[in-house]
């Protein structure tokens, strides 16, 4: 695709490392080249930060109390802590992926249940318009909502325990809705305004911001000692991430109104992409002739299922076992497919606000033999940084348009007297960036890789994925989110069991 149907309204060129952004009707400079991203993602947050748009983002997407902004930003950076502590470094972030990996070996087995009646169905199937087909050996299924449903289900049980869910059945829903108005939302247009999308984006954040109420009423009243509400009677699996946000925030005196925002904050970030992502990894992979047997061969320590033998006529599910850490260091072609689908089917972006005026100079590379430019910016101006744009730069990227599931994998050296080629196999981002950068950068990385290859290798050892309709699987359009893309359309696939080994009880 070139820039400009990305960027319909800049006029980037591919030797300009800058484009003037006018989506938001706002006057904001972009910078595309990895030295000037690197320039402005470094910027002291005296000259330019992202606080501003954190705080709209806050206010009009989840709900946060405005006259409570003074408040929580005295103690933000304690709560990003909080959040870092659990998501980035160990051993927190061991706990969770266990309770992560655990929910998934029993889980992705339930993809599909082949039963028709609604009434049966998961709640991921439901979404999905399953179907039961070639004599109930095969159930037919709207491919994105079924997999981005289930994620989802992982994801907010493991952050919020199961009650949540459980009580408020529509949430993902919502979730969606939120989501697909998202940049909308966020210019904090009233929902009288008539805007197509204000008056969805506005009642599902309502009833979003009504859930999260209503949990954390119940989580007081625990605290406290007190009688909770008999829906809300078992929350004994609540993350201690969600806990310890909690307790920073209450001890600073944020309100149950506040603390609800933060927790569909958390929410919408740990599934606004990771959901769609894994959607977009599987097509690509099933794409690519042989990709899933050679992915199958290289996960198949990592990722395995046996079929419990038969008794009394009672069948049981596949029995799953899932190593999420090794599928993660030592699974290059994996690992490799998840950076090459978000090289292609996400657009992340970093702004900032200028506080005071700057200068960025080109590196003498990047400037190839000519004088490095000097960019000058304005108080008042925002500046951006469009990661997609460097991402499909040919300068960086051979055949940029292409997803090879290699791109990223860097061959060592191969041992002692064996033939080139054949050392064990890394990968590395090099200038590829997805998770923006600075202090604002994605808190979530880690959890999220572990969390889409896990998916992933599991998906391909327990099913069989065959396009409905066509010979071969479709790439369907894209539309831009907020940082991995929406597919325009539907992809309908037909999913089968393997044959897998009976294992005894
Ligand atoms: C592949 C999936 C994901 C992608 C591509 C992604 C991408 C991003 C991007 C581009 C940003 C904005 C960075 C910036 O402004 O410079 C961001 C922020 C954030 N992400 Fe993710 N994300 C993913 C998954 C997750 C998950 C699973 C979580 C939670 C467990 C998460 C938590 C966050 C948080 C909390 C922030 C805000 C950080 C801050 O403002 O300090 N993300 N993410």
């Amino acid at each position: 695709m070139a820039y400009t149907e990305q960027y319909p309204d800049c006029n980037p060129h591919t030797d300009d490392p800058t484009f003037d952004d006018t989506r938001l009707d706002w006057d904001a400079r972009g910078f595309h080249s990895p030295s000037l991203q690197k320039q402005v993602l470094s910027l002291k947050q005296s000259v330019a930060d992202h606080d501003e748009l954190q705080w709209r983002i806050r206010k009009n997407c989840f709900g946060f109390p405005k006259k409570e902004i003074p408040q929580f930003e005295a103690i933000i950076d304690r709560v990003i802590q909080v959040f870092t502590r659990h998501f980035l470094q160990e051993p927190q972030l061991g706990n969770i992926v266990r309770v992560l990996s655990r929910r998934m070996e029993t889980e992705l087995p339930n993809l599909v249940s082949f039963n028709s009646s609604l009434v049966d169905q998961t709640a991921w199937e439901r979404v999905s318009q399953a179907e039961v087909v070639d004599n109930g050996r095969a159930v037919e299924v709207d491919l994105l909502p079924l997999v981005r449903d289930l994620m989802a289900h992982l994801n907010i049980n493991t952050y919020t325990g199961t009650a949540f869910l459980e009580n408020y059945p529509d949430f993902t829903d919502n979730l969606w809705t939120l989501d697909r108005y998202f940049i909308l939302m966020g210019s904090g247009l009233p929902r009288w305004f008539p805007f197509p999308g204000l008056i969805p984006g506005h009642l599902a954040r309502r009833r979003l911001n009504d859930a999260c109420l209503s949990f954390v009423t119940a989580l007081d009243a625990l605290t406290e000692g007190k009688d909770t509400d008999p829906q809300w009677l078992d929350l004994s699996d609540v993350s201690q991430a969600l806990i310890d946000e909690q307790s920073c925030m209450r001890s600073a005196g944020i309100s149950p109104q506040g603390r609800a925002a933060q927790i569909l904050g958390t929410t919408w970030a740990m599934n606004a992409n990771s959901d769609s992502l894994v959607f977009w990894i599987l097509l690509r992979i099933l794409r690519e002739p042989g990709l899933v047997d050679r992915l199958r061969a290289e996960t198949a320590p990592f990722a395995s299922a046996t079929q419990p033998a038969q008794l009394f006529g009672i069948p049981e599910p596949p029995r799953l076992k899932l190593d999420i850490n090794a599928l993660w260091t030592r699974c290059p072609l994996l690992r490799s497919c998840y950076m090459e689908t978000l090289r292609l089917d996400s657009s992340p972006w970093s702004v900032k606000t200028v506080h005071r005026d700057f200068e960025l100079i080109e590196s003498a590379d990047e400037a190839g033999g000519a004088k490095p430019e000097t960019f000058r910016i304005s108080k008042g101006q925002y500046v951006e940084v469009a990661f997609d744009l460097h991402n499909t730069d040919p300068q960086y990227f051979d055949q940029p348009r292409k997803w090879i599931p290699e791109r990223h994998i860097k061959v060592s050296e191969p041992a002692d007297g064996q033939p080139a080629g054949t050392g064990p196999g890394t990968t590395e981002w090099g200038t590829l960036r997805v998770y923006g950068g600075g202090k604002s950068m994605c808190k979530g990385r880690f959890f999220a890789e572990k969390e889409c290859l896990a998916f992933v290798a599991g998906m391909l050892v327990l099913w069989d994925f065959e396009p409905v309709g066509a010979q071969e699987w479709k790439l369907p359009k894209q539309t831009k989110m907020t940082a991995v893309v929406a597919p325009k359309g539907n992809i309908r696939a037909r999913i089968r069991r393997r044959n897998l080994v009976v294992s005894e009880k």
